[in-house]
């Protein structure tokens, strides 16, 4: 595993965060809230590197000068449907942030992605892209819709998830070494099921209640 391309973002409040949402007694409300939360503290670290220039302004009190991000656009790209529980605390960090949406799901025997889904923000390839997703597992989802998005002419991604299983990074950093991927946990390894150990669960079930 390369340490230079992944990240687990140390913080008291993810980590503290994080355990009430493996809690398998956390319902509904509380996982959607929770991941949010750390959605936005994930996406402050992930953020940490966009350029700035300066601009001139005006205060109350004198002429100064200040900051304003430049360059390329952003664009946050859930894969669904558990992704989609990271957007809105994207979205309070960076509100000019267009979204786009990625659809997968993994076959339940072969654990494979098949893409039902994709919509994404006009000129997309001129953006930096955040894909979000709570679960790296073996790593199939987020490689493809990485590899839909370089199809597209994305050329600045980065990975956001929430518990990453060894097996799902390693795949990613075969696949798309360009891609830095964040993640608040690095957990043990898969099941025989393809679910992380010791993870928590089934994040798209969690999140919507469906199961
Ligand atoms: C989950 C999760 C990821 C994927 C991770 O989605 O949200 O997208 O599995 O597994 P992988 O790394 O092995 O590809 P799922 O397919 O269960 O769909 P859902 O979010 O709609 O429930
Ligand atoms: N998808 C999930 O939601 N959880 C896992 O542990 C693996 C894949």
């Amino acid at each position: 595993m390369n340490m230079e391309t992944f990240h687990v973002v140390n913080h008291p409040l993810i980590k503290h965060k994080l355990t009430i949402m493996r809690e398998k007694e956390t319902g509904s409300k509380d996982f959607r809230e929770l991941l949010n939360e750390i959605a936005m503290l994930m996406g402050y670290e992930i953020t940490r590197e966009l350029p700035v220039e300066e601009i001139e302004i005006e205060t109350p009190m004198c002429h100064a000068t200040g900051y304003q991000i430049s360059g390329k656009k952003l664009a946050i790209v859930p894969i669904l449907r558990a992704g989609l529980g990271m957007v809105e605390g994207l979205q309070r960090l960076v509100p000019a942030a267009k979204v786009g949406h990625i659809g997968l799901y993994r076959d339940p025997d072969t654990h494979q992605p098949v893409e039902y889904y994709c919509k994404l923000p006009f000129e997309i390839e001129e953006r930096y892209v955040i894909v979000c997703d709570p679960m790296l597992a073996t790593g199939g989802s987020a490689s493809d819709a990485i590899t839909m998005l370089k199809k597209r002419g994305c050329t600045q991604i980065k990975l956001l998830c929430l518990v990453a299983a060894p097996e799902g990074v390693e795949k990613m950093q075969a696949d798309h070494p360009d891609v830095e991927i964040f993640a608040a946990s690095l957990d043990d390894y898969l099941n025989d099921h393809a679910y992380i150990i010791p993870g928590l669960g089934d994040a798209g079930d969690r999140l919507f209640g469906t199961k």
